[in-house]
């Protein structure tokens, strides 16, 4: 085995480099952590879960004419990547309220919003990856008018395909995050990953406000059975196309 070497390791995923310096390999781990990393945990398969479930994700919105990042799997917990420069934003698209909209803004857990909302965090750990406003975001130069005006469509456009793509699953999608790069000829690609990690899911089937929770929620408030609830969206995810 060819061992890579080691470029990047985040909470949920190491980067590699290959021989190919276009190409990066992710490795996705069990590592958990939640509210900046102050709760941190393992949860058994997750790796593996989240690796299958976005990879599954980004090849439906490939074949639906979303660039990402996205080559191949090659094992459970790997994926190929294309290289590329991570723009220092977390895209985060809601439908209902929960998490830190209901926190920050006093809305009911579950409230539909009229239309979706988009937000940009600043992805910063030593700042505890804040929300920003548009202008605190051009102030920063995080990225340029029209990327963010790119940015937010394709924002909608992704939520409008993976809402519809849920709904076959008979799951909601609460509310979601995802992350953008720059390829070599600066266009911008979806990165990172869709999964439980990254989105709240409730289970249609179920009412109850605990039970149908299928998502990181059931770690960062201790709800049990995280492994199985991550199995069961799996299981829904590798079974349905867009
Ligand atoms: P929030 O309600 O805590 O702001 O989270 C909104 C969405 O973003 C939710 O689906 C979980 C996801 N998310 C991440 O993927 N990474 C993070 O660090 C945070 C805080 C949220």
């Amino acid at each position: 085995m060819t061992i890579y070497q080691k470029l990047y390791e985040g909470k949920a995923k190491i980067l590699y480099a290959t021989d190919d310096p276009d190409v990066l390999l992710t490795y996705f781990k069990d590592d958990a952590t939640a509210f900046n990393a102050q709760k941190k945990g393992s949860i058994q398969g997750k790796g593996a879960v989240n690796c299958a479930i976005s990879s599954h994700l980004f090849q439906q919105l490939a074949a639906r004419g979303v660039p990402t990042h996205f080559i191949d799997q090659p094992s459970a917990n790997e994926m190929r990547v294309r290289a590329v420069t991570i723009v220092p934003l977390e895209v985060v698209v809601r439908n209902i309220a929960a998490g830190s909209l209901c926190r920050e803004t006093g809305l009911e857990l579950g409230t539909v919003l009229k239309r979706p909302l988009v937000e940009f965090y600043y992805k910063n750990d030593g700042l505890g990856d804040p929300l920003l406003t548009r202008d605190r975001l051009l102030l920063l130069e995080l990225a340029t008018p029209e990327q963010v005006e790119q940015l937010q469509t394709m924002a909608l456009q992704i939520n409008q395909m993976l809402s519809e793509f849920f709904e076959g699953c008979g799951i909601t999608l609460v509310d979601f995050k995802l992350e953008f790069g720059l390829d070599r000829n600066q266009q911008l690609i979806l990165a990172d990953e869709i999964s439980p990690d990254t989105c709240r899911l409730w289970n249609q089937a179920e009412k109850d406000p605990q039970r149908r929770v299928m998502d990181k929620d059931r770690f960062r408030l201790d709800l049990g059975n995280v492994e199985s609830a991550y199995q069961q969206v799996m299981e829904r995810v590798l079974k349905a196309k867009l």
